[in-house]
């Protein structure tokens, strides 16, 4: 298939005008003026990959890749890296230093053949080793990383810093009031994207909680089908209420606490803005067909609990409350402020929230200032090839009431990506970004064309500016997620998720990456490098 964008498409989303090379470097940090020169001579174009069905990492010309980690790789001499990585963050030793930092990886959730080796429908013959076993490798993974003197990526093992969260780690709640009468939880789970705080620390979502401890139902009844039942109520009778937050932790001391204000849903990520007298803004989408789209505005320099949450009227170009205090519905529905924030989704639907297409990654374009949301897809709906959503908040304030939305990029055909899920931006403000087609679909009309999902790559400015680009495709059933650029732009850690997940059984695997052979196959994360990645940015 042809790889062509709609480019009217794509400048109209600039809404700026035409972005050209003259308006970016000011906007970006440390660009100075040999940079700026350069960033104005990118004339390099990338080939494009053709898309694949191999079981294969692939990368399109100009591109290296490095494995770094993968799944059950000791970290330590006690611990090892969890499950299905996701989200990854680079931060510093120092600041701007591309050389040695610490790396966060998120672990989203368990294939209990591969980690625990139960392979039955049901969750009766479960036994608590195996439920402790899977415990273990959800959370995430904080390792010191850096490069080794032949430039390439590795762990630093058993560092003080290497250390990991699961399943059992007590997690205070940032709020005054307890949660079903506690002040902390057990664990974090779901850990699907997140972001990184102005000042260093991580922000973990906890997307689809209910694989683990169910739901409560208004009536009180628990469900545990939900997404998907892994039966760990066996043996630890959790309440869910505990998951669905958003959890931030700190790299350097593996500190952390769930921040009660930002609501409770399907968090895919969290993606803040500090304003200039100090105060927090924070986005955050909720993974589901017809959920919404949520802002949280602070009303105290730093706090992420002092404030208001508010949900996305897309329709109305507004930004709704949901204050327990000054929101009548809000009062008749619900007890207090944090009835309404463990149950956000009802609340968001009585103050008018737009249901959206399964809102996954946000990312502020660093350029415009625009608000970029991936809205990945809504099948019964008929939206099989989702879309990016470009929101412009009133007069650029972040703490506005109101908004413009509309759509960057459609996917589809046309534009050769299905599915949007995790974005980044690089150093010049590339928009990168992946696709999340499932398992169970990919292949399969309408999805065919696609092939295998992929990471693609819109350049912003040089011969290819606004065409979508594959640059990766992933082994067979797996997602890429994760990207997340060094500070020099010289290195993209990439996570590679799920391969070979809808393999029947252990003797009839779908996947073998990255090992090959007859190996099962590990969820791993991969350091990107090469001229092409450089290049791209004006550093080549
Ligand atoms: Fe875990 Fe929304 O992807
Ligand atoms: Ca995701
Ligand atoms: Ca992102
Ligand atoms: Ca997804």
């Amino acid at each position: 298939m042809s790889i062509q964008t709609n480019r009217r498409d794509f400048l109209s989303f600039l809404g700026k005008g035409i972005v050209g090379a003259a308006l970016l470097p000011q906007l970006i940090t440390g660009c100075n003026a040999s940079r700026k020169a350069q960033v104005t001579e990118i004339m390099h174009s990338l080939k494009a990959l053709d898309p694949s069905a191999e079981d294969a990492l692939q990368f399109a010309e100009g591109f290296n890749f490095d494995m770094l980690i993968r799944w059950d790789d000791p970290i330590s001499n006690t611990d090892r890296f969890g499950f299905n990585n996701d989200f990854t963050a680079f931060i510093p030793m120092s600041e701007g230093n591309s050389e040695e930092g610490i790396l966060w990886v998120n672990h989203e959730y368990v294939d209990p053949k591969f980690v625990s080796g139960y392979t039955e429908d049901t969750i009766d013959n479960k036994t608590k080793e195996q439920v402790e076993k899977e415990m273990y490798n959800v959370g995430g993974s904080l390792m010191r990383v850096k490069k080794n003197a032949s430039g390439k990526w590795e762990v630093v093992q058993n560092d003080p810093l290497n250390r990991r969260l699961n399943g059992f780690t007590d997690i205070p709640f940032n709020w005054p009031e307890p949660i079903m009468g506690k002040t902390s939880g057990m664990g974090t789970l779901g850990n699907c994207s997140g972001g990184v705080t102005p000042w260093g620390t991580i922000l973990t979502c906890e997307e689809n909680y209910d694989m683990f401890y169910g739901e409560r139902k208004e009536d009180g009844e628990m469900v545990y089908a939900g997404s998907y039942d892994v039966g760990w109520h066996k043996y630890y009778d959790n309440p869910p209420e505990h998951y669905g937050w958003v959890v931030e932790v700190n790299p350097k001391t593996g500190e952390a606490q769930k921040h009660i204000a930002l609501g409770r849903c399907a968090h895919e990520c969290a993606t803040i803005k500090e304003l200039e007298d100090g105060r927090l803004v924070v986005y955050t989408g909720d993974d589901a067909n017809d959920e919404c789209f949520y802002k949280f505005i602070g009303s105290k320099a730093g706090s992420l609990s002092e404030g208001t949450l508010y949900v996305a009227n897309v329709e109305a170009g507004r930004w709704e409350s949901l204050d327990y205090e000054s929101q009548a519905i809000l009062k008749e529905n619900f007890e207090s402020q944090t009835d309404v924030l463990i149950h956000v989704r009802k609340a968001s639907k009585l103050v008018g929230g737009t249901p959206l297409d399964r809102p996954e990654d946000i990312e502020i374009d660093p350029i415009t200032g625009n608000v970029l949301v991936a809205l990945t897809n809504n099948k019964p709906k008929g939206n099989y090839f989702g879309s990016i959503m470009k929101l412009e908040e009133k007069d650029g304030k972040y703490d506005a009431l109101s908004f413009e939305a509309d759509t960057y990029l459609a996917g589809g055909e046309e534009t050769g990506f299905a599915c949007p899920d995790n974005m980044a931006f690089d150093t010049i403000g590339n928009l990168w970004f992946t696709s999340d087609m499932s398992g169970s679909e990919m292949h399969k009309p309408p999805y065919e064309a696609f092939q295998n999902n992929s990471l693609f790559v819109v350049p912003r400015t040089g011969p290819q500016a606004g065409q979508v680009i594959r640059v990766a495709t992933a082994p067979t059933d797996a997602e890429l997620t994760g990207p997340f650029f060094s500070p020099d732009g010289k290195t993209l850690f990439l996570s590679v998720q799920h391969p070979g997940e809808k393999s029947p059984s252990l003797k009839e695997l779908k996947s073998h990456w990255p090992e090959g052979g007859t190996a099962i196959p590990r969820p791993s994360v991969v350091t990107v490098t090469g001229k092409a990645l450089e290049q791209i940015q004006g550093l080549g």
